[in-house]
């Protein structure tokens, strides 16, 4: 558990995915600790229960009462990650309302997802778990920049990304599309983005924004909704099975986002790999010393972005193209 008991009153977290599972539970301890929590989510209806169950219920370690006095505040944001559209359409609201942003958890993900393409002609595990919260992170930024010192990125990531290669020259798996294969290239394609994103503030001299991956653990959870269709029947049962034996619930799964979030010491790194709330070691591809530049340079192809050797005009072209 994130024994952590840092507050974030004043604070503002927006959170992708917080409808259900991991998620919930991170807005939950978050809210907890005062802060004000933007659930960025898609199905409004799920949305809206979710924050009535978080309003009324705390993490299990606080008391009713002392949760009721001290908590932050919620709010909900529509943000469909297959739809450019709708994260750009996201980020301009974010930008326009809130004042701050100091943290940005990019939570939201499927798995072994059907072959469909988004309405922009991507893979849609790619779009939902990679491209769509690259976009989302670099419209952010600015925000962020003026909320730091002491704002944090964190993306979820899985440790499945061990057995994870990125096809540069097909990474819409056009060519082979695998429903396994698609979901744990995007989950190396977080960590990669972490490490790249912090390596360009801190190249840009961009203090106060720290950049995190990690691994939750394994949870049964929505999270296995399509196996059964896309892998063999019955794969969504063995998968939380499988997760019940070795399981973590969702608010165990939720401790490292939160250490990554608030633990005091975590604030001097950046671009590291977090597992059981403590730094974890990289293993194959996560180590390859071009991938994260690659990648960075794909991402952007795909979005047209053009890339600048300047981090800063480079923000400020996206902006300008994006929103
Ligand atoms: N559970 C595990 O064992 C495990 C292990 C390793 C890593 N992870 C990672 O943990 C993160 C959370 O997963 P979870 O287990 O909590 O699964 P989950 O309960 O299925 O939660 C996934 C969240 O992502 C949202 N989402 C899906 N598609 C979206 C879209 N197009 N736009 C916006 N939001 C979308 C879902 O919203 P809807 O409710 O609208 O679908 C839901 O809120 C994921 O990144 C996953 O890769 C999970």
């Amino acid at each position: 558990m994130c024994t952590s008991k840092t507050r974030l009153d004043c604070k503002t977290v927006v959170i992708t995915g917080a409808s259900s599972g991991i998620g919930k539970e991170t807005a939950r301890d978050l809210y907890a600790r005062g802060a004000r929590v933007i659930l960025a989510c898609r199905n409004m209806e799920k949305t809206n229960e979710a924050i009535e169950d978080i309003k009324n219920n705390p993490p299990s370690h606080i008391n009713k009462d002392k949760y009721k006095n001290n908590a932050g505040e919620l709010a909900i944001y529509p943000l469909d990650l297959r739809s450019l559209k709708s994260v750009r359409n996201c980020a301009k609201n974010l930008l326009t309302n809130e004042a701050h942003i100091h943290i940005l958890i990019n939570n939201a993900g499927v798995a072994a997802y059907p072959n469909e393409k988004t309405e922009d002609g991507f893979q849609t595990t790619l779009q939902v778990n990679h491209l769509g919260h690259f976009l989302l992170t670099l419209l952010l930024l600015p925000k962020m920049q003026l909320s730091s010192p002491n704002c944090r990125i964190i993306n979820v990531s899985s440790l499945t990304y061990i057995f994870a290669d990125i096809d540069f020259d097909d990474i819409n798996l056009e060519r082979s599309y695998a429903p396994c294969k698609s979901y744990m290239q995007t989950k190396l394609a977080n960590i990669l983005f972490t490490k790249e994103l912090a390596r360009r503030l801190k190249a840009s001299n961009i203090h106060g924004i720290n950049v995190y991956s990690l691994h939750p653990g394994i949870v049964p959870s929505e999270i296995s909704q399509y196996s059964s269709n896309t892998i063999f029947p019955g794969a969504t049962s063995c998968y939380n099975a499988f997760a019940y034996l070795f399981y973590k619930n969702a608010e165990q799964g939720a401790q490292t986002t939160i250490y990554c979030c608030v633990d005091e010491e975590t604030a001097n790194t950046t671009g590291l790999y977090y597992s059981n709330c403590g730094v974890a070691t990289l293993y194959r591809n996560a180590n390859n010393d071009q991938y994260p530049e690659k990648l960075w340079n794909v991402s952007c192809q795909l979005l047209h972005l053009e890339p600048e050797e300047d981090f800063t005009t480079f923000l400020k072209n996206v902006s300008r193209q994006m929103l």
